[in-house]
């Protein structure tokens, strides 16, 4: 086989969602706010919001565990993980090798993409393209974001927009044309000051000043993102199906990025698509940055929206300023029953096995550090 036959197929699909709900009267009781106001200006009802014991790797990683069942495929047949998020778990190490490690992906290789709420789009390309070049085989991507922890809760303008989850999806090399047809990136970082966390990067490092000042959460000009959005979203839909030979009367579905129901209407309009070829779930979620697109697509694949063959735009406008978006030509001959209890009985006993290699690993590193200890102070002597 040729590398012009090599397509990248998606071929499983999970979520996640932190267990608390917190609704937009919730939030009114913290800030200056009313559900009206959230709801007529946004379309969102309310949000999931992480507690303590959820981060974006937790969220990530049960997401995936639960497109690794769909997929029925062991992690180590995994070649790549790539998590797209602006939130990860540290600055470094990657969300993606954390992940890895817990999946026991021992084959996989491992890195975190930061394109903010675009992130997703950007990840979808960079998969199939390394996919159809013949470098990998499998990979799972991962959109998964915990936007709670970095906003600022006394800030009217943006805590009431953003929430919690993760979303995942396997894509495989498969033979048969279809799967991840083509993509449209572009970034224009005159902008980036219109949506960004100031502190705790090279520019503004974290100290005293940055904490109780607030500079470590999202600050965002509202009105120019929107106007932004808008004018990006119908353009980038309009080119990637452009670049694939098709028109709009080609596409079932378009998922876009869910930040406010107002900018969907919009590109709708601009578009001249009926609003009901626009999936929507940020009544129920909120803004989930990277993790809105993949958990949007699976609410629609639960809820039988998306049949085989349909044509589908991923569509994303974010911080950067940063916006794409990706056509997938669905295809069900690629996915295997969901019930294969044999396989999923297997897949947790590999995690468990994954958790026991881990602790291991990290047990001999320090003996070997222990023991090693007077031998390296030797090299350096020497
Ligand atoms: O994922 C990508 C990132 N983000 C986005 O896509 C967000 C894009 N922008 C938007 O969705 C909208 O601009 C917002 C929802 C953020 C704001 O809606 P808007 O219709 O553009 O409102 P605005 O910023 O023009 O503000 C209108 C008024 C202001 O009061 P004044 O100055 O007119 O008296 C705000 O102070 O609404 C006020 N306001 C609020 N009032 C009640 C702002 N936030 C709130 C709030 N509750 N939560």
């Amino acid at each position: 086989m040729n590398n012009f036959d090599r397509y990248a197929h998606i071929i499983g699909w999970g979520t996640s969602v932190p267990k608390k709900v917190v609704s937009n009267q919730e939030l009114s009781e913290m800030v200056d706010t009313t559900d009206e106001w959230i709801e007529s200006r946004t379309g969102i009802k309310q949000r999931y919001i992480a507690d303590n014991t959820e981060t974006t790797a937790s969220l990530g990683l049960k997401a995936s565990k639960n497109a690794l069942d769909v997929a029925n495929i062991s992690p180590k047949d995994l070649d790549l993980i790539i998590v797209a998020t602006c939130t990860p778990e540290h600055n470094f190490p990657s969300t993606a090798s954390i992940i890895q490690d817990k999946l026991g992906a021992t084959r996989a290789g491992a890195f975190d993409m930061n394109a903010a709420c675009t992130g997703f789009v950007y990840a979808l390309s960079v998969a199939n393209q390394m996919i159809r070049s013949g470098a990998f085989n499998t990979i799972l991507i991962v959109g998964s974001e915990t936007l709670s922890k970095i906003v600022n809760w006394e800030d009217r303008s943006t805590c009431v927009l953003f929430g919690d989850g993760a979303g995942a999806i396997v894509l495989q090399e498969k033979n048969q044309p279809g799967g991840i047809l083509t993509s449209v990136l572009r970034s224009d970082g005159s902008g980036a000051d219109l949506l960004k966390v100031p502190a705790g990067g090279s520019a503004m490092p974290a100290t005293n000043h940055t904490v109780e000042n607030n500079l470590h959460a999202i600050t965002m000009n509202g009105r120019e993102v929107f106007r932004f959005a808008t004018r990006v979203m119908a353009d980038a839909c309009n080119k990637v199906v452009q670049q694939a030979d098709m028109t709009l009367d080609d596409i079932d579905f378009i998922i876009p990025h869910q930040a406010n129901k107002r900018i969907i209407e919009t590109a709708a309009r601009n578009l001249n698509l009926p609003l009901d070829k626009f999936i929507m779930n940020l009544d129920t979620h909120g803004n989930t940055s990277a993790a809105s697109i993949p958990l949007a697509l699976c609410e629609a694949i639960s809820n039988q929206q998306i049949k085989d063959k349909h044509n589908i735009i991923f569509v994303a406008f974010g911080g950067g300023l940063s916006w794409g978006a990706t056509l997938v030509s669905w295809d069900m001959t690629h996915t295997k029953p969901v019930n294969q209890i044999w396989h999923k009985l297997r897949r947790q006993a590999l995690y468990g096995f994954a958790k026991i290699r881990s602790t291991i690993r990290r047990s001999t590193r320090k003996i070997e550090g222990i023991l090693l200890k007077d031998d390296s102070t030797d090299i350096d002597k020497t």
